[in-house]
């Protein structure tokens, strides 16, 4: 047995203690520090490389950060929230988004056309955020929702599920994915769409794009529809999202390989893109589009798998792949402002095994010009994280030319090095983590966090073991990650890292697998945020083939936790339906909002739906005995009004 499978033992600064950054804004926790002067704290910062208390930390709030009644796990078919709240659906799958140019009603029987499908609402919403209109206002009753649609559900999207698969069909379900832009306002207490709205739009698998960055024109970016390689069409599997400073929405490209029929001999570089005959599951769209046929257009996919940059006030705006931030999995891209004005995007690579991402912009944003700003995530340094047993870490740069990223090594170009990003990752001694999911800043310490969901096959069949991490083999509940940048500067190239929650029953009969939560429990930590009041929002993706299993660390369906980032309480805040995963978190400015994603309610498998029994498991939000469930937003808010979590 490793020492690692004792919760904590061996990782790095096990303490409960708050981190330096908690202290800065949290002042009345400062009790660890033996009542600590402002000059003894302004000390330990300084040892700490960290800067003077940030300005938002007076305004720091008194009161107990967690204020509601945590709920009980449920095993329901329904939406649950705390008393005193209200959850009401804001937007389904079939949904008329308010396009100008037509808005079909969603047919019960999912007989609407691929025509219909790319004026409606998408399928698997995920990744979300809400931008206040006008531009550039901090407005909490009007606004843009932007979301990812993640991945089809080709069983649930037409009458007779995959029988009888068709151009046709590929065409519905390419259209059903992508991201949805849609104005929404807030009235009596109420959030409804804007119908119709001059801003609505959908993008989907077909929509023309641009590519920006190193990558663009790479001989490996040319096809027959893209002879340059600089344009493409469409973006898939649009998992979690970012947002920037300037107003633009950050899409993200996970699993784009399920989307491809791969190659009959993959080079070794498309092996580990999953891009190989060997990964049996895809959507089927290479049978009847010969765009996703890597035998027939084998660069297809590099156009794929990359973060897309959309500009939601601007519905006739080309969106642009941002090729310098790499191309991997993408889970999420978390934008931070470096000290001198550049900024950081941080990236996981959504895999078992994979990476943790840092870019870093070659010139500051310019908050004056927003024009300014359009080509600025097109160039800097992309890096990968190594945590180091002792607690210190470092970025690594992925340089074309540095750190062994030659020609010699397959590399001919920084091109080649984002298009292959994995590979790259794997030559620079980057530490293999268990499926980075979303990453979140702490507004005011400046704290980063990351969700490693978990990884059933760490430490299996000869896979590697853990390392301090990723502490548990298998690491079958998940856990959370901290650090803290040198110098608070997310320019910076060192780090400290902790793990900071062990996901899991910390009265599991197995010691190794016990985690170390103190409250209500939870497993597969996936979508993460933390509000403006330091309240941190942790969305669960339990998979449905280990939901309602007694064997497993939690029996419910997936949830919403509000978790104190400086005592680790978690709080239960909202379960979903059954076979969902709760996603894509984000509120309003003045916190009275929390918008959630239900994706997927009723899933039961790689498949989705059963094609027999669309309603067999769950058959939310309508309960119609003609429909089926339907993934969908939700809005959150307190009866009264107040802000959400108080
Ligand atoms: Fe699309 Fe990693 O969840
Ligand atoms: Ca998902
Ligand atoms: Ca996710
Ligand atoms: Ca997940």
């Amino acid at each position: 047995m490793s020492r690692f499978f004792e919760p904590f033992a061996g990782t790095p600064n096990p303490s409960t203690q708050p981190s330096i950054g908690e202290l800065i804004a949290n002042p009345q926790r400062r009790t660890w520090l033996g009542g600590a002067t402002a000059a003894s704290l302004a000390s330990v910062l300084a040892l700490e490389g960290c800067a003077a208390l940030p300005a938002s930390s007076a305004g720091a709030p008194a009161g107990p950060l967690l204020g509601f009644k945590g709920i009980a796990a449920s095993a329901e078919d329904a939406v649950r929230v705390p008393e005193g709240y209200r959850a009401d659906v804001l937007v389904a799958w079939g949904d008329p988004i308010g396009d100008v140019r037509g808005m079909p009603a969603f047919q019960w029987d999912a007989g609407n056309s691929a025509q219909d499908q790319e004026l409606q609402s998408g399928t698997h919403h995920d990744g979300m955020h809400f931008f206040p209109l006008p531009l550039g206002s901090r407005g909490s009753t009007h606004g843009l929702l932007v979301m990812n649609h993640e991945y089809p559900d080709n069983n649930g999207l037409f009458p007779d599920g995959m029988a009888n698969w068709s151009l046709a069909k590929v065409r519905k379900s390419q259209a059903s994915v992508g991201c949805s832009v849609q104005e929404i306002r807030l009235v009596d207490g109420r959030w409804s769409l804007v119908r119709p709205s001059r801003f609505a739009r959908r993008i989907h698998a077909n929509t023309p794009m641009r590519i920006g960055g190193p990558a663009a024109g790479h001989p490996l970016m040319r096809t027959a529809a893209s002879p340059a390689g600089r344009e493409a069409a469409g973006t898939v599997n649009n998992c979690a999202n970012g947002f920037t400073p300037w107003g633009t929405y950050l899409t993200c490209e996970e699993n784009f390989s399920f989307h491809f029929r791969a190659p009959a001999q993959p080079t070794a570089f498309e092996e580990r893109y999953e891009l190989s005959p060997k990964v049996r599951f895809s959507f089927r769209w290479g049978e009847a589009d010969p765009r996703f046929d890597l035998d027939r257009n084998r660069n297809e996919a590099n156009h794929f798998g990359w973060v897309v940059e959309i500009d939601p006030f601007d519905p006739a705006s080309v969106p642009v792949k941002r090729t310098a931030l790499g191309r991997f999995s993408h889970e999420g891209a978390t934008v931070t402002v470096c000290k001198d004005g550049r900024v950081a995007v941080y990236s996981g690579d959504d895999r078992g095994f994979e990476y943790l991402y840092k870019f870093v912009s070659s010139r500051p944003w310019n908050p004056a010009d927003r024009a300014a700003n359009a080509g600025l995530l097109d160039e800097g340094t992309l890096h990968v994280a190594r945590c180091n047993p002792d607690g210190s870490g470092e970025w690594i740069e992925l340089v074309h030319g540095r750190n062994g990223l030659t020609a010699e090594a397959g590399f001919d170009s920084q091109g080649a090095v984002v298009m292959f990003a994995r590979a790259a990752a794997d030559r620079v001694g980057a530490t293999r983590m268990d499926r980075p999911e979303w990453v979140a800043r702490h507004p005011r310490t400046g704290d980063m966090y990351v969700t490693l969901t978990n990884n059933a096959g760490r430490g299996r069949d000869g896979a590697e073991g853990p390392n301090p991490a990723n502490p548990r083999a298998p690491n079958r509940y998940g856990h959370i990650m901290r650090w803290t940048e040198e110098g608070a500067d997310h320019a910076a190239t060192r780090f400290r890292w902790e793990t900071f929650i062990l996901a899991g029953d910390p009265a599991h009969a197995d010691a190794g697998q016990r985690g170390n939560i103190q409250g209500d429990l939870f497993a597969s930590p996936d979508g993460l945020f933390i509000d403006d009041r330091g309240v941190m929002w942790v969305q669960t993706d339990v998979s449905p083939s280990a939901l309602l299993k007694t064997d497993h660390a939690i029996y419910g369906n997936n949830q919403v936790v509000a978790v104190d980032p400086v005592t680790r309480e978690a709080r239960r805040f909202l379960t979903g339906p059954r076979g969902c995963e709760l996603t894509g978190g984000c509120m309003t400015p003045d916190g009275r909002t929390l918008f959630v994603n239900i994706q997927h309610p009723g899933e039961m498998g790689a498949l989705g739906t059963d094609p027999a029994n669309p309603r067999q498991l769950s058959n939310w939000p309508d309960f119609r005995p003609d429909g089926r469930p339907r993934s969908a937003t939700v809005a959150v808010r307190r009866a009264d009004g107040g802000v959400v979590g108080t």
